[in-house]
């Protein structure tokens, strides 16, 4: 073997001791000190505006600005959001750094390992040392760091809890009834395809046919791309067609269908995926994300899967020319359950 691969090794290493100190420029000129007190204090003094920026963009800058630049094709108020809440993050970053390299105390300290006990003297010791940390970062002198710092940690949380606004209205009872417990079906609205918008007639439908449909009033909110996919994700529907001698109606619900045209929710209890594989021989509709099955001829019930509640059921009936018309909005709130949804109307296994 080469004994160019050896390698001596000498223990213990040698302790190489620490390097002289060289005095910092700010330690040794008072102005240069001052200085870098004035650069942390105006790091850190940005933060508030900055933050103020961010809140007046996300409340006033449209969100149909766009910019464009380089290829890139972003909406204005994100760019604008990430820089200044970005720079803002930044900025007390650089604060803080330069606050430790350059104002606070600049002591080397050599401390020999040890086990790594907790013992009491070793607790006062550490204490000790933190408060004279405390004390060199000349918290008590410099108050100017101290109070922009005040003003600036705080001020971070404003660019960090305004966003949640995007969540959605604040869920008192009223904005419930309003929003989630409420779509844009009511009575006398057509019931047309998807995509097509073609009204669906009852005498078109074949037994075990399955449609999947919208309100036609949908398309009055074509201008409004974004209240459209909301209303559309609460209003989406399917329509199936069973021969009513093999399926239960129960009474309250006999005048919900025509001839054993049913018209259900298309969003899972579960949690809201689209579904529309449907089973026409079991009347069994099942969802495609967890496995809910769910009876149509049987008022919705759940016979299999993690869906907690019965698919609603939307009331129909028909205009004077045959074609399938909505008697009223959904009688329950669709889609996933929510803390304060009220289930006392929820359709259950043997109702009548
Ligand atoms: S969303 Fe339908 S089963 Fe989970």
């Amino acid at each position: 073997m080469s004994s160019d691969l050896e390698v001596t090794h000498t223990h213990p290493v040698p302790d190489p001791g620490i390097p002289e100190h060289v005095e910092r420029w700010v330690d040794v000129d008072p102005d240069a000190s001052r200085r870098a007190e004035r650069q942390v204090a105006a790091c850190f003094g940005a933060v508030p505006l900055l933050a103020l920026g961010f809140i007046v963009v996300y409340f006033f800058m449209p969100k149909t600005w766009a910019v464009d630049f380089a290829g890139l094709h972003a909406q204005a108020q994100n760019l604008w959001l990430g820089l200044l809440g970005g720079v803002a993050t930044l900025l007390v970053g650089i604060g803080a750094v330069q606050w430790a390299r350059l104002i606070m105390g600049d002591h080397e300290i050599s401390e020999e390992r040890h086990p790594a006990g907790s013992t009491t003297a070793d607790r006062d010791e550490a204490l000790g040392e933190m408060n004279e940390g405390i004390a060199q970062s000349d918290l008590p002198r410099r108050k100017l760091i101290g109070t922009t710092l005040k003003i600036a940690l705080p001020s971070l949380a404003l660019p960090a809890l305004i966003p949640l606004l995007d969540m959605g209205p604040w869920p008192g009872p009223g904005t419930i009834a309003a929003t989630l417990a409420k779509t844009i079906w009511s009575e006398g609205v057509h019931l047309v395809t998807d995509v097509t918008y073609k009204r669906i007639k009852a005498s078109d439908m074949a037994v075990g046919e399955l449609v999947n449909g919208v309100p036609e009033n949908i398309q009055d909110l074509n201008n409004d791309p974004a209240g459209r996919a909301v209303a559309l994700a609460k209003a989406a529907i399917i329509v199936v067609r069973m021969d009513p001698a093999t399926i239960k109606i129960p009474q309250s619900r006999k005048d919900w269908q025509v001839d054993g045209i049913l018209c259900y929710s298309k969003i899972c209890t579960h949690v809201g995926c689209p579904i529309s594989l449907w089973e026409h021989q079991t009347h069994h509709l099942l969802c495609p994300c967890h496995q809910s099955t769910f009876d149509l001829g049987n008022s919705g019930v759940v016979v299999f899967g993690p869906a907690a509640r019965s698919l609603p059921q939307l009331p129909i009936t028909t205009d004077s020319q045959g074609y399938l018309v909505a008697r009223s909005d959904f009688t329950v709130p669709v889609g996933p359950s929510y803390f304060e949804r009220d289930s006392t109307h929820d359709y259950q296994n043997g109702d009548n």
